[in-house]
């Protein structure tokens, strides 16, 4: 059996967006679903779901470095950070802040506008250069978009887009608890060295998609002890009356139960770690420092053939990295840049041309992982040079 399940007809520089689950992986999550169907009243209601949730929870909350009454599963990370602010709105004033960064996540700044405006309260913007030569540059321009309103801070661990690895933990040391910290670790398990527990945020969310290479749709959410009475999920279900009982305490009850949905992707979790961590003979730690190496030296590639200067340090990238393309001479308004289809359709290579921070600026951001050769970037810069002429 080949490792994954990409096909070789195509150049996958894009484990960023989505993730890649290993095929053995898939096939411990297809055995569950075979369990589950073998008697959904028995699995769901006679204690077996809950026994592989925790089972599940306890993997995850010790690969991340967090306790379990603090850690459930989410969907996606999309999904724990709406958690977070449904959670924030009652106690939002008018005139209160939610400060984000202009390097955040599209879906989840929208969170924070919609829960904002829910509360009569606004979304504050901090500018952070990109390119940019130090960590430095992210905490003075975010400290400096703090007011006394601000009362939440949304930050990415590591952003989409630009690909930047930020100093969260600096900033949660500056600003909480007066101003609350949620981090959107998105990309960060799997990929960089994570101690959720010590980072000392609020709230932290992540995926188990991406770096961890689980199933699709399995993330979690982690709550510092002191915030944890006050977060619901953005769906209410039994556990709101105590109809999901519950030995782990108010966020499980809360939360281990949204409505019927298929768990086998949280559940296979534990599948993903340990399927991974045999992949490189020094485990996790192995697999970080091999994407991260591959990922500097395509950069490296990138930045030779588009003749320019590499746009962030190195100790701000881990296993993405984004450079800067010349401007797009088209006005699209999309997300993605129209060179993504062309590098696609003519070449093969799936990679993501963002117009960021609008068009007709953009960046293409490489992935590493794994199944990635170096030789994955000579021809990713080819491509380029051919498709821009440069
Ligand atoms: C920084 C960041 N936050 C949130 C997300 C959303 O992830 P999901 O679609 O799994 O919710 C992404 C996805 O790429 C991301 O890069």
């Amino acid at each position: 059996m080949t490792a994954w399940l990409l096909d070789p007809g195509v150049l996958h520089l894009n484990h960023g967006s989505f993730g890649a689950t290993p095929a053995a992986v898939l096939e411990a999550q297809q055995g569950i679903r075979e369990r589950i169907e073998l008697n959904p009243t028995r699995f769901f209601l006679e204690g077996e779901y809950q026994e592989r949730l925790d089972q599940a929870r306890r993997a995850v909350a010790h690969f991340v470095g967090a306790d379990e009454a603090g850690l459930v599963f989410v969907t996606n990370a999309t999904a724990g950070v709406n958690a977070v602010f449904r959670s924030l709105e009652p106690s939002l004033e008018p005139g209160d802040e939610i400060l984000v960064t202009d390097h955040e996540y599209n879906a989840c700044t929208n969170a924070a506008i919609v829960s904002a405006s829910r509360a009569g309260a606004v979304v504050t913007t901090a500018a952070v250069p990109f390119p940019l030569e130090h960590e430095r540059e992210v905490v003075d321009a975010v400290v400096a978009a703090v007011t006394e309103r601000t009362r939440i801070l949304l930050i990415d661990a590591v952003t989409s887009a630009t690909g930047l690895v930020l100093p969260v933990a600096e900033l949660v040391a500056r600003l909480e608890p007066d101003v609350r910290v949620l981090v959107d670790a998105a990309h960060a398990p799997g990929m960089i060295d994570f101690d959720v527990s010590r980072l000392g945020a609020s709230y932290v969310t992540a995926n188990c998609h991406k770096w961890m290479c689980s199933a699709k749709g399995a993330a979690f959410l982690w709550v510092r002890p002191d915030r944890r009475d006050d977060v619901y999920p953005a769906v209410i279900s039994h556990g709101y009356n105590g109809g999901w009982p519950s030995e782990g305490g108010h966020l499980h009850a809360q939360f281990d139960w949204t409505g019927t949905h298929d768990p086998s992707a949280w559940l296979t979790v534990p599948d993903a770690l340990t399927t991974v961590e045999a992949m490189h003979p020094d485990g996790w730690p192995g697999v970080r420092n091999v994407i991260r190496e591959r990922c500097l030296q395509g950069r490296e590639r990138l930045v030779e053939a588009l003749s320019i200067e590499s746009p962030a340090p190195g100790d701000m990238i881990g296993a993405i990295a984004s450079v800067p393309l010349p401007p797009a001479d088209n006005s699209g308004s999309a997300i993605f840049d129209p060179l993504m289809g062309a590098l696609r359709d003519r070449h093969g290579i799936e990679v993501p041309v963002f117009t960021w921070p609008a068009p007709p600026e953009r960046v293409l951001r490489i992935s590493a992982h794994l199944y990635n050769q170096q030789g994955d970037y000579d021809r990713l810069a080819e491509a380029l040079v051919a498709e821009l002429g440069t």
